[in-house]
């Protein structure tokens, strides 16, 4: 909504919330912006490639990558298996990084790609290690390919702290899960929207990442 907000026309990427992406795509329509839903998984490179051929199809050239899906599982050095380690690096790391492969051999003078990451980067959270390095290899990504794709495409990210609680727990438990937080408040979602349009709007700044996280990301560690 806020990319609509701001004038965007808007790919929807969905897997299983195909009623949740319609209402988005009339709600975008609705502020006079062109808006199309594509279904898939993300779980391997015929599925990420067949969703990018038919989100190019519907829109046409696409100037601005949002790369948002993501699994997050709480597994330990202890409890992880191989299925869990790719079931969150393909989504997590693996599509996003085959997107801006994608994106970037399209014609284009111009081009943003935002990667949402977590605040978990700047610590050890050994709770969900599979979900940690994913998001921190993402980062380094983010930076790689910032340098690798410039000056014709930028590449930024946005590292929320708790902002929506996990799928199935109820919304309330987030302030209680959540740990120490600096500035005392968790994130409203429009925060994060607001700093992937902030970063649009920067030219001169790639391969940065903000941490919009109410300053936990400075305590450094995963319990505090
Ligand atoms: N929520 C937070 O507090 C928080 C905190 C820090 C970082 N983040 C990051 O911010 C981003 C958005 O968070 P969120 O809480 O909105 O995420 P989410 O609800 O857990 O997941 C977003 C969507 O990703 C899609 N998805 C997951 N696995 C997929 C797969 N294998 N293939 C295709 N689609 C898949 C799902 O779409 P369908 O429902 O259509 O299946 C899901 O609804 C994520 O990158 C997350 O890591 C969130």
């Amino acid at each position: 909504m806020a990319l609509g907000k701001t004038g965007f026309n808007v790919v929807i990427h969905c897997r299983r919330s195909l009623a949740e992406a319609r209402a988005l795509k009339a709600g975008l329509e609705k502020l006079g912006v062109k808006a199309w839903v594509v279904r898939g998984s993300l779980d391997d490179e015929k599925a990420v490639a067949q969703m990018w051929y038919e989100a190019a199809k519907a829109a046409g050239r696409i100037e601005v990558l949002v790369n948002c899906a993501a699994v997050f599982n709480k597994d330990t050095v202890g409890t992880m298996s191989g299925a869990a380690i790719t079931g969150e690096f393909w989504p997590n790391l693996f599509a996003p990084m085959l997107l801006t492969k994608y994106f970037a051999a399209q014609s284009l003078e111009r081009g943003d790609i935002v990667n949402l990451l977590d605040r978990r980067i700047a610590s050890h959270d050994p709770e969900c290690v599979p979900y940690l390095l994913s998001k921190k290899a993402l980062a380094e990504f983010t930076k790689t390919s910032a340098l690798a794709l410039a000056p014709r495409i930028r590449v930024n990210g946005v590292a929320p702290g708790p902002v929506l609680a996990p799928p199935g727990k109820p919304a309330g438990s987030l302030r209680d899960r959540a740990g120490k937080i600096p500035l005392l408040e968790t994130v409203a979602p429009g925060e994060i929207a607001d700093a992937v349009i902030a970063l649009l709007n920067m030219p001169a700044t790639t391969g940065q990442i903000v941490f919009v996280d109410g300053g936990q990301h400075l305590l450094g560690s995963h319990d505090q």
